[in-house]
C-alpha cells in the first residue's frame, strides 16, 4: 500500500463537482485517508507551488488557487503516486484520455480540477502540508 495527496482545485468545487470526483476515485480502489475543505492563503499558494515560481503562468496559477476552497485529501491504494496520476489525465483536458477526470472535469491547463503528488516523497511532503501529525496518526499504510 502507498498514499498520495491530492486536492481537488477551486474550479471543480465550486462547478459541484467534489463529490463526483472523490466517488470516481474511490471506485478506482482509493480510500480516504485524511481530508478538509479550506480556502488557500496567498502566502500558501505561493509556497505550495514555489517550484513553479519562475514558469509564466505562476502569478495566474496563485490567483486561481486561491479564488475558492480546496479539498486536499490523502488517498491510499496500491501504487497510489502512479495510479493517481493515471487517474486524473494529461495537465491539458485536451490531451486527457478519456475516462480520465481532467477529460470529464477539468476546464483549462490551469483551471484543471485536480492536482496528483508525482512522487512518494513529495506526497508525504504535501501531505505535511495540509494535515498536522494529529490528522495522519494511524493513517499509513
Ligand atoms: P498541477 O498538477 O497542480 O501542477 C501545477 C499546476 O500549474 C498545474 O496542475 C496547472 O493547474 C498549472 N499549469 C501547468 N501548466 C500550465 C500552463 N502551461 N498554463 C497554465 N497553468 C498551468
Amino acid at each position: 500500500m502507498e498514499q498520495t495527496l491530492t486536492i481537488i482545485k477551486p474550479d471543480a468545487v465550486a462547478a459541484g463537482n467534489a463529490a463526483r470526483i472523490l466517488a470516481l476515485l474511490e471506485e478506482k480502489g482509493f480510500r480516504i485517508r485524511a481530508i478538509r475543505m479550506m480556502r488557500l492563503s496567498e502566502a500558501q499558494a505561493r509556497e505550495f507551488y514555489a517550484v513553479h515560481r519562475e514558469r509564466p503562468f505562476y502569478e495566474s496559477l496563485v490567483r486561481f488557487m486561491t479564488s475558492g476552497p480546496v479539498i486536499p485529501a490523502v488517498l491510499e491504494r496500491e501504487n497510489a503516486v502512479a495510479a493517481l496520476r493515471e487517474a486524473i489525465g494529461a495537465t491539458d483536458p485536451a490531451e486527457a484520455a478519456e475516462g480520465t477526470v481532467r477529460k470529464r472535469f477539468a476546464e483549462s491547463k490551469e483551471r484543471n480540477a485536480i492536482h496528483a503528488s508525482d512522487s512518494v516523497e513529495n506526497a508525504w511532503r504535501e501531505a505535511r502540508f495540509f494535515f498536522s501529525e494529529a490528522d495522519l496518526l494511524g493513517t499509513a499504510p
